[in-house]
């Protein structure tokens, strides 16, 4: 049983993402969505707010096997309490590969047995970030074919309130 895990922040989860989600499981046969507590990172959604809108967001076919999980501290120490062995991160551009080489190389010295998977994100999704997102959303602007519904409204209902 090939069991990958998917770390990142999701705040919120994007339709770029979830495209990934969706490639993952031709690769693997599971696959733990991990939602990171990131202290260097202030959250728009809370994580259990994040918990419930990726797991809203994943289609029905699916649900038995993806999970969404939370961790704290190290990546490499959640991937080994699940006893996983391969971790899925997207590659949106350039630029976003400094800081994925540097990660999967500090990953594999802290744990040599698990392998980083690159994917590159789907050409229609690649300049979808949460981040750009969030900033869409602030203003009121279109966020269509961007994130799920759900997602859409969520964000809406958190920059009204
Ligand atoms: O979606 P993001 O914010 O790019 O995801 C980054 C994430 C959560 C994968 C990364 O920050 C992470 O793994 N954080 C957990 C702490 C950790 O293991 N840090 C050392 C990485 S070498």
């Amino acid at each position: 049983m090939r069991l990958a895990i998917y770390p990142g922040s999701f705040d919120p989860i994007t339709n770029g993402h979830l495209n990934l989600v969706e490639r993952s499981l031709h690769i693997a046969d599971r696959l733990i969505i991990a939602i990171a507590h990131n202290v260097k990172k202030t959250s728009l959604f809370s994580v259990e707010e994040r918990i419930d809108l990726i797991s809203q967001s994943i289609p029905e076919a699916h649900r038995d096997r993806v999970s969404v999980d939370a961790f704290d501290g190290l990546l490499m120490d959640f991937v080994k309490d699940q006893e996983a062995h391969m971790v899925v991160r997207g590659l949106r551009a350039i630029s976003d590969f400094e800081y994925e080489f540097q990660m999967a190389h500090m990953n594999k010295r802290l744990y040599g047995d698990c392998e980083t998977i690159f994917m590159m994100t789907g050409e229609e999704h690649f300049y979808v970030s949460s981040n750009l997102v969030r900033e869409i959303a602030r203003f009121d602007g279109n966020l269509s074919g961007l994130v799920p519904p759900h997602v859409e409204l969520a964000l809406k209902d958190k920059y009204s309130s």
